[in-house]
């Protein structure tokens, strides 16, 4: 088998020394950027005068041929012939003649493939963004159906203080946004075109790197060729907001995996998105959800595998780099599954309000409310805090909640208790009160909902 760079060899590696070398396994899945690079690449060469129009034509054809064949995933590729450019390169000679081994005057696959990988996370971080803003879609209007339902709220995984269901809810949509503006911004420096810095020193052909950079739609280029084709910052940085991201999928779905035990019953996943046990017939299991929380891991871990390639090479390309293709598709896969899943399993689950509200009705998470009532009265709150600790101990200790306790005993331990105290104990007060800017008083939460709502229509 000849290969393309064979002329100062004296003899070619074995067939399993070749596979070793091969990275067509897996960018294969850059044929069409790969292909679109080249044709971007051949106009800047015919209209800088290094191809002759005759030359372009019959180029430009037969990469489009290619083209349409990849796109249908008709090309067939060659492990003898190591990754997609040289594949590409080979197929082009094939289908045009030797003119085809013009295309790769001043160019290099190190500026070939960092242009392709920069084309491809630039798309995939648009679509990953895209499928956020769905996500968030369906969290606003799940959190519109419960401003009023009230559910424990946590801190420690003990009972805290009641909150608003649809402020929990939205606590995730903001962590989205958060993670919206993250893709956006790491988007600024992938929307950056290598091409034209050759193999690491540029090229005293007179090409024109403003040309491939518009055709190829980048709004920038890198101003130094040994940085152009040896930075992976724009990889590790998708690879990063991509790990914020699943940590967030991965805690929402601890929680609904919590939530929907025997023991809350806060929820129920829909049957579409849970699997049951093949031995115990009564198992209904959340699957989804905890592959979401597993699958955390194997994107913090291609963060790792970037990281660690990266940190200790000389400038400028090294064979190492074709190490990252295989992590950068696995999180775009990755995370582009989950985000899909959980947003169809958010679509279909089934909020237990009743659950909820049995819940705060049965607990002492209104402590809070009783100290503050007597701090609105003056009291300075620690000491209200003391009496509220030994109220919440009798009550215990008797198998009763703050409700239950009569007006006469609240005025033993102080006499600033009065009978309106049991209207700021219940749960919808202690919830739907606290309207502090941010806060999970119901009015607040619609104050959220409405910049919510603004927030999606502006990114
Ligand atoms: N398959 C290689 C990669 O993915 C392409 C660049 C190879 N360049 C080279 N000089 N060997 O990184």
């Amino acid at each position: 088998m000849t290969k393309l760079w064979g002329g100062r060899f004296e003899k070619h590696p074995e067939q399993w020394v070749d596979e070793f070398a091969a990275s067509i396994g897996f960018d294969q899945s850059l044929a069409v950027v790969d292909i679109t690079g080249s044709l971007a690449h051949a106009k800047m060469l015919y209209k800088c005068k290094i191809l002759t129009s005759e030359e372009y034509s019959v180029i430009e054809s037969g990469l489009l041929v290619l083209k349409k064949r990849a796109e249908n995933q008709e090309l067939i590729f060659k492990t003898e012939y190591e990754d997609i450019h040289l594949n590409i390169e080979k197929l082009l000679i094939e289908e045009i003649g030797p003119i085809g081994g013009k295309l790769h005057t001043a160019r290099s696959r190190n500026d070939q493939v960092a242009t392709d990988l920069h084309l491809h996370v630039k798309k995939q971080t648009l679509s990953v963004i895209s499928h956020i803003t769905s996500l968030q879609t369906t969290l606003l209007k799940l959190a519109k159906q419960h401003v009023e339902t009230i559910v424990p709220g946590y801190t420690h995984l003990q009972r805290a203080q009641p909150v608003s269901f649809a402020h929990h809810v939205m606590a995730y949509f903001w962590m989205l946004k958060r993670d919206k503006e993250r893709f956006t911004d790491s988007l600024k420096r992938t929307d950056i075109s290598p091409l034209g810095a050759g193999a690491l020193a540029g090229t005293t052909f007179p090409i024109d790197r403003k040309m491939t950079q518009d055709e190829l739609g980048f709004s920038d280029l890198y101003p130094n060729s040994l940085d152009a084709v040896s930075d992976r910052d724009f990889a590790i940085e998708f690879c990063s907001n991509a790990s914020l991201l699943m940590m967030h999928l991965s805690r929402f779905c601890e929680e609904l995996i919590l939530w929907s035990s025997q023991e809350f019953q806060f929820v129920e996943i829909s049957d579409s998105y849970s699997t049951g046990s093949s031995m115990m017939p009564q198992k209904k299991n959340p699957d989804m959800a905890e592959l979401i929380r597993g699958k955390s891991g194997r994107v913090y871990g291609s963060l790792m595998h970037l990281l660690t390639i990266m940190k200790g090479l000389p400038l400028a390309y090294n064979k190492d780099m074709q190490e990252d293709k295989e992590p950068v598709f696995d999180t775009i896969e990755t995370i582009t599954g989950c985000l899909s899943i959980f947003n169809g399993m958010m679509k279909e689950i089934t909020i237990n309000t009743g659950k909820m509200k049995e819940a705060v009705n049965k607990d002492y998470s209104n402590a809070t409310e009783l100290a503050d009532y007597l701090a609105k009265k003056g009291m300075p709150f620690r000491e209200a805090h003391e009496i509220t600790g030994k109220v919440v101990f009798s009550c215990i200790q008797k198998g009763i909640y703050l409700l239950d306790v009569p007006i006469e005993e609240y005025k033993a331990y102080s006499p600033l208790f009065e009978e309106d105290v049991y209207h700021d104990l219940l749960p919808e007060t202690a919830a739907g009160k606290r309207n502090s800017e941010g806060g999970t008083g119901f009015d607040a939460v619609r104050d959220q909902l409405k910049l919510a709502e603004e927030t999606l229509l502006e990114l």
